[in-house]
């Protein structure tokens, strides 16, 4: 068990993939499980199975979340775009903001992104917010100018109080489904850097701020990974879409 007072998340990505009957599968799969207590799981489908998820797992502790969301708060005018309030209405408690697959394909910028985040919070969703760096960048030595200045467009936006309710991920865009995984000390390297400069804003919050490691987080390297004192979770891709990977992913998150 952690000797940390941040709870321990594992959240899936399911990202854009899925289908009805893959969902059924899966969730059934996920509602028949026992799951250990003091780990907060989330899953994160596609916003169009949304529903089809939360119904599936009613009854079980899992939260669900999406991976995207709009901007604008209001309902209107916003072709192709979902509202918070529209995720929240059908039972998603979590967002995933910032992926880098939304930065680099979808042209989502820092500012743009930070928007979103105090979107969502104020609507009472739960933000998990991605920041991370490129190989190119981590080898020209940027690795930390990169990530900070991501976490600190979000924290410039919504502030002390914002951060208290905001999960980060550090997601190194080289180990994002390539197999290649962050070493432990790699990714303890910069979470540490996070909490750090989260903690020239407040301390309580640095504290508190829970700091997801996702890239080819797997079964056989998460314990290694949640083990350390900065890692309080994972955010998983590949491994969240077969039900025993990603449960032996919240077991191995039940043991640190
Ligand atoms: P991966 O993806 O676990 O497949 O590397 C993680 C993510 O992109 O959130």
């Amino acid at each position: 068990m952690s000797t940390s007072t941040r709870p321990v998340v594992i959240a899936g990505n399911w990202k854009m993939n899925g289908s009805q009957a893959m969902v059924q599968s899966l969730t059934q799969a996920m509602a028949a499980a026992t799951l250990p207590d003091g780990v907060v799981t989330v899953v994160c489908p596609p916003s169009v199975y949304m529903s089809q998820v939360v119904d599936g797992l009613r009854g079980t502790t899992i939260h669900v979340g999406a991976q995207n969301m709009g901007v604008i708060p209001e309902s209107g005018a916003y072709t192709g775009e979902i509202s918070a309030a529209m995720l929240q209405d059908v039972g998603a408690h979590y967002v995933i903001l910032g992926h880098s697959e939304r930065r680099e394909y979808y042209g989502e910028t820092d500012e743009f992104i930070a928007d979103k985040v105090k979107t969502a919070l104020d609507a009472g969703l739960t933000p998990i917010v991605c920041v991370g760096e490129t190989l190119a960048q981590r080898e020209a030595g940027d690795m930390a100018t990169i990530v900070l200045s991501q976490v600190e467009a979000v924290t410039n936006k919504v502030g002390v109080e914002g951060m208290k309710r905001t999960i980060v991920a550090y997601e190194p865009i080289w180990a994002i489904g390539t197999g290649v995984t962050a070493t432990p000390e790699q990714a303890q390297e910069v979470h540490g850097l996070i909490r750090s400069q989260l903690s020239q804003s407040d301390e309580e919050m640095a504290a508190g701020c829970v700091i997801l490691y996702g890239g080819s987080m797997k079964p056989d390297n998460a314990a290694d990974l949640l083990g350390q004192p900065d890692i309080d979770g994972g955010l998983i891709g590949g491994a969240s879409l077969e039900a025993d990977a990603f449960l032996a992913i919240v077991d191995a998150g039940a043991k640190i």
